[in-house]
């Protein structure tokens, strides 16, 4: 029940719809009895500027940001942390006494999700990382940042990869970077070195044409970790094709519970409960 006293956190996107956050967030403020409440809204990209300012008018402790709007309310926050700052992009915002402040906890939940759900650290660990978009770049930062030993990269649009490298060799001072052409052959032959490997595309996904990314997890280490984001389904073919071979999995829900409960801490100084987060979830895409 909320009342004069409940505080409001949001979301803002654009589609808003399918969001799952409204769901994880509410889920975890139940479970701990917080008077919270977790709310969407459907921000035309022309009025994000005083979408921002409404957090501060209407006294909204907290937002999360997604697409298409993580590039653009950097410049209507007060302050940014220097990660999200650096990637330029952020997910996640608090307003602390009317002031707002920016992070990105995408790649760090996904990092987190590897740990938790999958007990999986990425430090001095060779990973595969397909795609390039919004979610590729997060991951990337954050496996810098974390110590893995090389990344390689793969991507439909070659340039795009090529791009990215370039950019973050620059501002992360990473420099274990290799592109692999998109073709089956080509990431054949090298899968057998990589330990973590990550779907960052849109392949698989419900309603999506593509559904098998050009490579053979035949080839893989035995122990490697498969990482899919899309969990819309949750196995996705990608995912099963991993289970087949024997090889451990780590499915979408686990990015995304993860950075939420990283988002929950900054707003709440809880801890958000990943379970109870997931089972809200799960019933919601049943
Ligand atoms: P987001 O920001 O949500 O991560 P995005 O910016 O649209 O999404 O990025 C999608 C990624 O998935 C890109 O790497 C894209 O490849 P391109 O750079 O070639 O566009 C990749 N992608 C999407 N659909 C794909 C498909 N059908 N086959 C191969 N790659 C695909």
């Amino acid at each position: 029940m909320t009342s004069g006293k409940t505080k409001t956190i949001c979301i803002f996107g654009h589609p808003v719809t399918h969001s799952m956050s409204p769901t994880i967030h509410n889920a975890a403020f139940k479970n701990i009895g917080l008077d919270y409440n977790y709310i969407a809204f459907d921000v035309d990209p022309k009025n994000i500027k005083e979408a921002l300012i409404s957090l501060k008018v209407l006294n909204i402790k907290g937002a999360n940001i997604t697409i298409p709007h993580k590039e653009k309310v950097i410049k209507y926050l007060d302050q940014i942390d220097p990660f999200a700052k650096k990637l330029g992009a952020v997910n996640t915002v608090v307003n602390v006494n009317g002031k707002l402040k920016g992070y990105n906890t995408d790649g760090e939940g996904f990092i987190r999700g590897l740990k938790e759900d999958s007990n999986v650290t990425v430090k001095n660990k060779n990973v595969l990382v397909i795609g390039t978009g919004g979610a590729s770049r997060g991951i990337i930062a954050s496996l810098i940042s974390h110590n893995v030993k090389t990344i390689a990269l793969t991507n439909r649009t070659e340039a795009n990869a090529i791009k990215l490298k370039k950019e973050f060799e620059k501002k992360f001072s990473f420099t274990n970077f290799t592109i692999i052409p998109f073709k089956e052959k080509m990431i054949n032959k090298l899968l057998p070195v990589f330990d973590v490997i990550v779907n960052t595309t849109s392949i698989g996904m419900e309603g999506e044409k593509v559904k098998a990314l050009p490579l053979n997890l035949r080839y893989s280490k035995k122990s490697v970790i498969v990482s899919d984001i899309v969990y819309k389904p949750l196995a996705t073919p990608f995912l099963k094709e991993a289970k087949k071979y024997k090889r451990k999995t780590n499915d979408g829900l686990s990015m995304l519970i993860h950075q939420g409960a990283i988002g929950f801490k900054l707003w709440t100084k809880k801890e958000a409960d990943t379970k109870i987060m997931r089972s809200a979830v799960l019933k919601c895409l049943r």
